[in-house]
């Protein structure tokens, strides 16, 4: 039986689904390919903890270069994360003519162009399945299943630590630190949480995405991202009033030859699919001219749904190896990019529905200066809650907005904000949609 030779840099919990998946999953794999994948060697600097796993010892190796170096290698997986050492890894290894497959989000949001240029100038593979939404085939599906189409747009759940959070907010009435500590709790925030709850995962995946969906090779900077840390349980709760829920939405989208791509905290309607999308699970709903609306659901993390997107890309290439063929879909089903004349549309020109939280005096006429203000910078409103007031404080007045610009809301707030009236910082989101994309 033909054989393909892997080697695995990184051996963290990806890594080890990874090669749980290859012991388990065996034979099934032997039977669909018609080949054999051997892990020959895994390199990490931590050889001695006991993984569950059961591996040959001696495939075990401190030095990556090992298996960068290693002729018999024709596939090294890289999950050693971060950008700088897993950059030169994956460079060399292609260098070295032999194929990659990444779960590396960041990289290839950050440096996928260069990337896929050196796989190109030595004709070999780079497979980055896991990077977004882990076990989720999404970008098999953009790639291969849904490439006749021209995408109109993507609205996505893809950082289940937020969603997580946001989930036990919503049903818990918790703060968003007391929801942050029982994610840290239960294995489903990081120690170190940052890039989950500040939107940058979540825009790291939608580069990727949009770079595959729209043919824009587009970069991670250009990418606006907020988090969820400021949300608070009063606008979730008022979201319900109307209809809503708070979700941390990376949205992408074609409108009049411009490519919106964002990442924030959006109010869904209720009934909306991805508002069902609830604990730690991703989804990706893809709207295509001529396939209509589709939904892609399951788990964006954990060593199992991570491990097989890895082996689904090792399977990839090893077809490819066995049929004598390297680069069958090139890595952003472009041959030729930019695709057509797009360009990121600027934040500051976005069009849409918001919600607005501000904390004001109880007295007479404030209402009238608030929409006062909104009126004169185009801004239209079509619904209003007041709560009554308990004493004299400030009492929240919660508005929905008719679509407005961006840039003539940023005005507005500027100006509101600085109201005798206004006593805090208003609060914005965006709100989606009833329907389609
Ligand atoms: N940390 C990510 C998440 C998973 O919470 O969804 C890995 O991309």
């Amino acid at each position: 039986m033909p054989q393909v030779n892997i080697g695995l840099i990184g051996f963290g919990t990806v890594g080890t689904g990874m090669v749980e998946i290859l012991i388990n999953n065996r034979q099934l794999i032997e039977d669909r390919l018609g080949a054999e994948i051997v892990l020959k060697k895994i390199a990490d600097l931590d050889i001695g903890s006991d993984r569950g796993v059961k591996i040959d010892p001696t495939v075990l190796t401190t030095d990556a270069m090992e298996i960068v170096n290693d002729p018999d290698i024709d596939v090294v997986v890289e999950l050693v994360g971060g950008c700088d050492q897993a950059m030169e890894y994956v460079l060399m290894a292609m260098e070295r003519g032999k194929h990659v497959v990444t779960a590396n989000k960041a990289l290839i949001a950050k440096h996928g162009k260069h990337l896929f240029e050196t796989a190109e100038q030595h004709n070999v593979d780079i497979a980055f399945e896991a990077s977004v939404a882990g076990g989720i085939p999404i970008i098999r599906a953009l790639r291969e299943g849904l490439s006749a189409n021209q995408i109109k747009g993507i609205l996505a759940i893809l950082n289940g630590t937020s969603n997580y959070i946001l989930t036990r907010m919503t049903d818990e009435g918790l703060s968003f630190d007391e929801a942050l500590s029982i994610a840290k709790r239960s294995g489903y925030a990081e120690v170190d949480p940052t890039l989950d709850i500040d939107g940058s995962d979540a825009a790291h995946k939608l580069t990727i995405i949009v770079s595959l969906a729209f043919g824009l090779p587009c970069r991670y900077e250009d990418i606006f991202k907020e988090g969820i840390d400021m949300v608070c349980p009063e606008d979730i709760r008022f979201a319900g009033e109307f209809g809503y829920c708070i979700k941390l939405l990376a949205i992408a989208r074609e409108v009049d030859g411009h490519i919106e791509a964002r990442v924030h905290p959006a109010f869904v309607p209720l009934d909306h699919i991805l508002a069902n999308v609830n604990e730690a699970y991703n989804a990706i709903y893809v709207e295509g001219d001529f396939v209509g609306p589709t939904l892609f659901y399951g788990l964006g993390a954990g060593k199992r749904p991570t491990g097989s997107a890895v082996v689904s890309d090792l399977m990839d290439i090893a077809r490819n190896q066995i049929k004598g063929i390297t680069r069958r879909v090139s890595p952003l089903s472009f041959v030729r990019l930019p695709a057509k004349e797009l360009s990121l549309k600027p934040m500051d020109q976005l069009i849409t529905e918001y919600y607005f939280r501000f904390s004001a005096l109880d007295r007479p006429g404030v209402l009238s200066k608030i929409s006062g203000i909104l009126g004169a910078n185009n801004i239209s409103i079509a619904s209003v809650i007041q709560k009554g007031r308990a004493g004299h404080g400030s009492v929240p007045v919660v508005i929905l907005t008719h679509e407005a610009k961006e840039n003539d809301v940023r005005k507005s707030l500027e100006l509101l904000d600085k109201l005798d009236v206004v006593t805090e910082k208003t609060v914005l989101y965006r709100v989606e949609k009833k329907t389609g994309i």
